[in-house]
């Protein structure tokens, strides 16, 4: 399977134009199978209040980036896996959806929410869930969900073999995070980040740290792009390669857990 994942500052508060500017990147690209775009990709990361954000946020199906999905990925037989704003009847939620030529396979709704989005968004109810594109199971969780080993442990333990994770990272430690995520659940890992400073007129600034990066089933980077400059990292992945957890003749990973003991609740 070959991946690619953009990094960009996205234009904020402008759907039009950010799914333009993607457009162009995407088109300028052959032979991909899957594009991993970073975490609300479409609108920019910092909103005054609800209503602001509201404004800017979709329903999927039915809005005009789910109408563009639809067209893009079956104009380039491609599958797309995005951050969007989605609004669903009273609800706003901070969503990664997953479209595959022409079909929208599904989308999951961020359960961590990451400090001021607790005022912005209502958390998701259900599970990081996996889904099967192109005969590949990928798992989805949005950038904080990194730091809960749990949201990746319930994707690989529900047959994930790659992780694609959109993400708006300002804290720094996410990447070497993310090695030891494919590390201890033997799976891929894709994080798509977004670069660029962003600030609201009471003060509030963020700075985004680029770094997307992929990596193998051991941890190993497959590539990574800079702090501050957009880029496209393209990979070849065999997903097969997760399906074993052995580590050796006596271990496994999965096998070898203890749930009984780890009194989780
Ligand atoms: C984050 O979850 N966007 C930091």
């Amino acid at each position: 399977m070959k991946i690619a994942l953009y990094q960009f500052a996205p234009l904020w508060g402008n759907v039009p134009g950010n799914l333009k500017k993607i457009e162009s990147i995407l088109c300028s690209h052959a032979n991909i199978d899957l594009w991993i775009l970073p975490e609300l990709c479409t609108t920019g990361y910092l909103f005054n209040s609800k209503v602001e954000i509201g404004s800017v946020s979709e329903p999927f199906p039915g809005g005009q980036t789910s109408s563009w999905l639809k067209s893009i990925t079956k104009r380039l037989n491609a599958s797309v896996i995005m951050g969007v704003a989605e609004k669903c009847k009273e609800k706003l939620y901070n969503s990664a959806i997953v479209f595959d030529n022409g079909f929208h396979v599904g989308a999951y709704r961020k359960i961590h929410l990451f400090d001021n989005e607790k005022n912005l968004f209502d958390p998701g109810n259900e599970a990081p869930e996996v889904f099967t594109v192109r005969g590949v199971r990928i798992g989805v969780m949005i950038c904080f969900d990194w730091i809960f080993p749990e949201a990746a442990r319930t994707l690989a333990l529900n047959g994930a073999q790659i992780i694609a994770h959109p993400a708006n990272l300002v804290l720094p430690y996410c990447p070497d995070a993310m090695v030891t995520r494919s590390i201890e659940n033997r799976v891929f890992t894709a994080t798509a980040n977004r670069i660029g400073t962003e600030r609201l007129s009471d003060g509030q600034q963020l700075t985004f740290i680029g770094n997307s990066q992929a990596t193998n089933i051991f941890g190993k980077r497959l590539g990574q792009l800079s702090k501050d400059r957009e880029g496209v990292l393209i990979f070849d992945i065999d997903p097969a390669e997760s399906n074993s957890k052995s580590i050796t003749q006596n271990n496994d990973l999965f096998m070898d857990r203890k749930p009984e003991l780890y009194r989780l609740n």
